[in-house]
C-alpha cells in the first residue's frame, strides 16, 4: 500500500486478538502498522507483533524489491511494535538502529543487548536526511510509554505519529474511527494528557498532510480535525453537550430510576442521553463517553457498607485518568445504611473542577413522592445546556 510515492505501509491485522494490553475488547481486531521509506537510503519504522514475523517478512521483502534497509527506527518499544527488532537485524546486519537513549535502555532488558555497535541514539529535534527526505525525531515521552518518540518527515509533511492517533480495530473492517480512537485514547493514553499536549505544542505550525500512526488507518483527510480532537481529549476538555448516564442496580429500582430521568429529559426536548449499566457494558466504552460527554449521572446502590463494585471501579477509571472539567448529578439507593451518594462525591475530591449538581437524590429501596419530585428537578437542572 502507497501513503506517498517513497512511503510504503507494511504492517497487518490481527484477527485473533481477544484483549488488547490484556484489558481491552477488541471484536474488531487490531491492526500492527509498519512502514518504509524508500529513498537513497531506506528506513523502516518500527515492526509488528511476534505473531506475525513471517507476514510482516514478506511485506517487508516485496516492498524493499531486492534492497536493504539502512535503517530501523523504532519508535516505541512496546512489544506489539518491537517484537522484530532482533529478527530484522539477524536478517539485515548491516542496519542501523534509531530509537532514544531510553528505548536503548528498554532494549537491553528486552533483548540482552543494547546493540552498541548498530545504534544511533537521537535526541529529540534531531534530523536525519535519507537523500530526498529529511526526517526530524520528535521525543513524546509517556505517549505512551517513556521512551517514545515520533517522527516528521520534512519532505512528504508526514507525521509517523507511534501510538498517538491510533485506535482499535483491525484496517480491513470499517467502523467508526471516533469511537474507538477515543476509547482507544482514553484508555490508553488518558492519564497522560498533559504530555499529550506537550506533543501536540511541538507539532504546532508544522504542515501535516498525513498521519501514520501505529494502530489504525492512515489519516489522510481533514488532518486539522483530528488534531483539535486530540488537542481537546488532552486538555480534558468534553467534546460536546450531552449526558452520560452510569448505572448499577440489583433489583432493579435504580434501573427504573435512571430510565425515568431519561424520559423526563425526553420530555425536556433533551436527547442527547446515553444510559450504561456497568455491569453489563463494556467498561472502556463508558469511560470514553464520560469523556465525551459535559454532564456525568451516577446512579448506584449501596452495598455491604460501600458502593457496588462496577460502579467503584468506573469511578476508578475515572479518577486515575484526570477526569475534570465535567459536572456530576448523583443518585444513590440503599435499604438501611445508605451511603453511596457521599462515597461517590468523595470519590471525584482530588479531581479538578467538578461541579456537583442538587438536587441528590437519594432513594430508599423503590422511588417514593419524594425521591420522585427530586429526580423531576434533576431532569430539569439537566436539561439546562451549559459548558462544562
Ligand atoms: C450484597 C448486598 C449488600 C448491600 N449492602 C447494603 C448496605 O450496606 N446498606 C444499604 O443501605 N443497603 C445495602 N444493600 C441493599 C441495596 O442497596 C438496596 O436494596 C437498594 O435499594 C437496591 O437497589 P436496586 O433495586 O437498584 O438494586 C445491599 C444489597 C446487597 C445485595
Ligand atoms: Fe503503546
Ligand atoms: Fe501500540
Amino acid at each position: 500500500m502507497e501513503i506517498t510515492s517513497d512511503i510504503k505501509y507494511i504492517g497487518v491485522n490481527d484477527h485473533s486478538i481477544d484483549l488488547f494490553e490484556g484489558i481491552y475488547k477488541v471484536p474488531n481486531g487490531m491492526s500492527y502498522n509498519s512502514y518504509v521509506i524508500l529513498d537513497e537510503k531506506i528506513a523502516v519504522l518500527d515492526t509488528v507483533d511476534g505473531d506475525f514475523t513471517e507476514q510482516w517478512f514478506e511485506k517487508l521483502e516485496y516492498t524493499l524489491n531486492g534492497k536493504k534497509p539502512d535503517y530501523l527506527i523504532v519508535q516505541h518499544m512496546e512489544p506489539d511494535h518491537s517484537a522484530n527488532v532482533v529478527h530484522l537485524l539477524e536478517k539485515y546486519p548491516a542496519t542501523t538502529l534509531i530509537a532514544t537513549s531510553k528505548a536503548f535502555d528498554m532494549m537491553q532488558n528486552y533483548f540482552g543487548s543494547d546493540f552498541e555497535a548498530k545504534k544511533m541514539i537521537v535526541k529529540d529535534g534531531e534530523e536525519l536526511s535519507l537523500g530526498k527526505h529529511n526526517l526530524k525525531f520528535i521525543s513524546a515521552p509517556m505517549v505512551h510509554w517513556p521512551e517514545v518518540m515520533v517522527t516528521y518527515d520534512e519532505t512528504d509533511k508526514v507525521l509517523f505519529s507511534a501510538d498517538g492517533f491510533g485506535k482499535f480495530g483491525a484496517l480491513d473492517i470499517k467502523d467508526c474511527w471516533v469511537k474507538e480512537a477515543r476509547r482507544y485514547y482514553f484508555g490508553i493514553v488518558g492519564k497522560y494528557g498533559l504530555q499529550v499536549n506537550n506533543l501536540m505544542k511541538k507539532l504546532a505550525g508544522k504542515e501535516i498532510r498525513c498521519i501514520c500512526s501505529l494502530h489504525g488507518p492512515v489519516l489522510k483527510k481533514n488532518i486539522d480535525a483530528y488534531i483539535q480532537l486530540y488537542e481537546k481529549w488532552a486538555s480534558y476538555d468534553p467534546e460536546e453537550e450531552g449526558i452520560l448516564i452510569a448505572f448499577s442496580s440489583v433489583y432493579g429500582n435504580t434501573k427504573k430510576a435512571v430510565y425515568l430521568l431519561r424520559d423526563m429529559m425526553k420530555k425536556r426536548g433533551y436527547y442527547n442521553v446515553q444510559i450504561y449499566d456497568l455491569t453489563r457494558c463494556d467498561m472502556s466504552e463508558a469511560v470514553a463517553e464520560a469523556f465525551r460527554f459535559n454532564k456525568l449521572v451516577l446512579a448506584t446502590t449501596t452495598y455491604n457498607g460501600g458502593l457496588f463494585p462496577a460502579m467503584r471501579e468506573f469511578i476508578n477509571n475515572l479518577t486515575e485518568r484526570e477526569f475534570q472539567n465535567r459536572t456530576i448529578a448523583l443518585i444513590e439507593n440503599g435499604s438501611w445504611a445508605s451511603v453511596a451518594g457521599k462515597m461517590m462525591k468523595d470519590s471525584f475530591e482530588k479531581s479538578k473542577n467538578i461541579i456537583f449538581l442538587e438536587p441528590y437524590v437519594k432513594i430508599t429501596s423503590v422511588l417514593d413522592k419524594k425521591s420522585e419530585s427530586d429526580l423531576k428537578e434533576l431532569a430539569k437542572v439537566l436539561s439546562e445546556k451549559r459548558k462544562s
